[in-house]
């Protein structure tokens, strides 16, 4: 069978759109077109309507009642809302003053959290970024051993968009509600592959975006739980009072019910789609640490997402390797400020050295990768490997069993 190129193995950045989510969206265009807020008139009758199943179609595949569902612009804007939200509604003091609470977060955690809370930095709350072990992962003791009596929210990602890796949030979850902390989790990379219930699951605030689950992009929700305990938040913006007064606005309709079918596809399919994913992952892993030498999977080994893996490449420059795999759609472990190329900020925290995180690549496989696609990345990604490191004078002297780490270079 001939494949087509490129190969897209980059699911963690975005997905395709399911063809039935398209489908359900479409009349949300032309035909049904009114706005919710229309309430004299069958226009706006069925836009509600339509919202109204998107709502269930969310809570259901959460676990959540669907009065607690916000939909909002997609995760950045969830994290937001829930990050500044809880913490100016929770603050120990007012606008303006300082000791106004104390917030704990991590280091690796996407950028739409870690953004917010330095805004919160400034505006008197006090933050503790935690750093995650080598395996990535964060758990309920790291958690229990910085909280303090003035802390007054805690901010977890469930999984980790670059290596996967999944953290202890129901553990979490258990401990902020024992000591009455306001808990939230960015679960976008999360939610549609694992089975989730925000209830048992003890989270109180959850992020997640349509288009990680093959949904449109520009939407997504927020979970604000409603009882024990009932959550409230100090809104972003101030307008027609939509959404329980939390996301002024119109409602996004068409994307609306893209993420609520999203969600239900989801739901019905998670369980088969993660176990043929998960055979995929490793045999691409097994292979790729059968033939090539030196290298290096980045995370816990096993408590992560079926469909992603992380891995690094000694020997390997970073940037020429995605050069030589420019057919194969994947991240790299270097992030291109306007200024320089940097490694990857999330494989610095777990102590992957610099060069190794320059040469890493994070492969996310979805619902439609093929064994077929699998198959001819890996043997693109060694034969790339293997060309560089024929250029390579270092690789030469670590196969003639030099410790490269212990060199010391003449400084001129
Ligand atoms: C963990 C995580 N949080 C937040 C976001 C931002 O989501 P959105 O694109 O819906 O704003 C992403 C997307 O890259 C993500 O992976």
């Amino acid at each position: 069978m001939s494949i087509k190129l490129p190969i897209y193995l980059d699911h963690a950045a975005t997905t395709p759109c399911d063809p039935k989510v398209v489908e359900s969206m479409m009349p949300y265009f032309t035909d049904m077109f009114g706005n919710t807020g229309s309430r004299n008139h069958s226009f706006g009758w069925d836009s509600e309507e339509a919202v109204s199943k998107a709502r269930e179609q969310v809570a259901s595949l959460i676990g959540a009642d669907p009065k607690e569902i916000i939909f909002t612009s997609g995760s950045t804007e969830s994290n937001n809302l829930a990050i500044k939200g809880a913490a100016n509604m929770y603050a120990k003091n007012p606008a303006g003053s300082e000791n106004r609470g104390h917030i704990i977060s991590v280091i690796h955690e996407h950028k739409a959290v870690l953004d917010p809370c330095k805004r919160l930095e400034k505006e008197g709350f006090d933050v503790t970024l935690l750093e995650p072990g080598q395996d990535g992962l964060v758990t309920r003791k790291m958690i229990e051993d910085a909280i303090r009596d003035d802390t007054i929210l805690v901010t977890v990602m469930w999984a980790n968009n670059e290596i996967g890796t999944i953290n202890e949030i129901p553990q979490i979850g258990e401990l902020c509600h024992d000591k009455g902390i306001i808990f939230h989790t960015d679960a976008t990379q999360w939610v549609g592959k694992m089975p989730t219930n925000v209830k048992k699951d003890n989270v109180d605030l959850l992020s997640l975006s349509a288009h990680k689950m093959y949904g449109p992009k520009g939407v997504g929700a927020l979970y604000v739980r409603r009882r024990r305990p009932r959550v409230r938040l100090i809104a972003l913006q101030e307008g027609g009072g939509q959404e329980r007064g939390y996301r002024s606005g119109t409602l996004n309709v068409t994307g609306i019910v893209g993420l609520g079918k999203a969600c239900e596809i989801c739901a019905q399919t998670m369980d088969s789609e993660r176990e043929r994913l998960l055979k995929l992952r490793n045999k691409l892993e097994s292979s790729l640490e059968s033939r090539l030498d030196v290298v290096q999977v980045n995370g816990h080994r096993e408590k992560r997402l079926a469909h992603a893996t992380n891995i690094s490449f000694g020997f390997v420059e970073g940037e020429s390797l995605m050069m030589a795999l420019k057919e194969i759609a994947m991240s790299s472990g270097s992030a291109c400020t306007s200024a320089s190329l940097e490694p990857s900020y999330v494989l610095k925290a777990l102590g992957v050295g610099d060069d190794l995180a320059h040469s890493s690549l994070r492969i996310t496989m979805g619902r439609w990768t093929t064994e077929e696609e699998v198959d001819y990345a890996i043997e693109k990604i060694v034969e790339a490997v293997n060309k560089l490191r024929e250029l390579s004078p270092l690789f030469d002297m670590h196969n003639e069993g030099i410790d490269i780490s212990k060199i010391e270079w003449a400084a001129h």
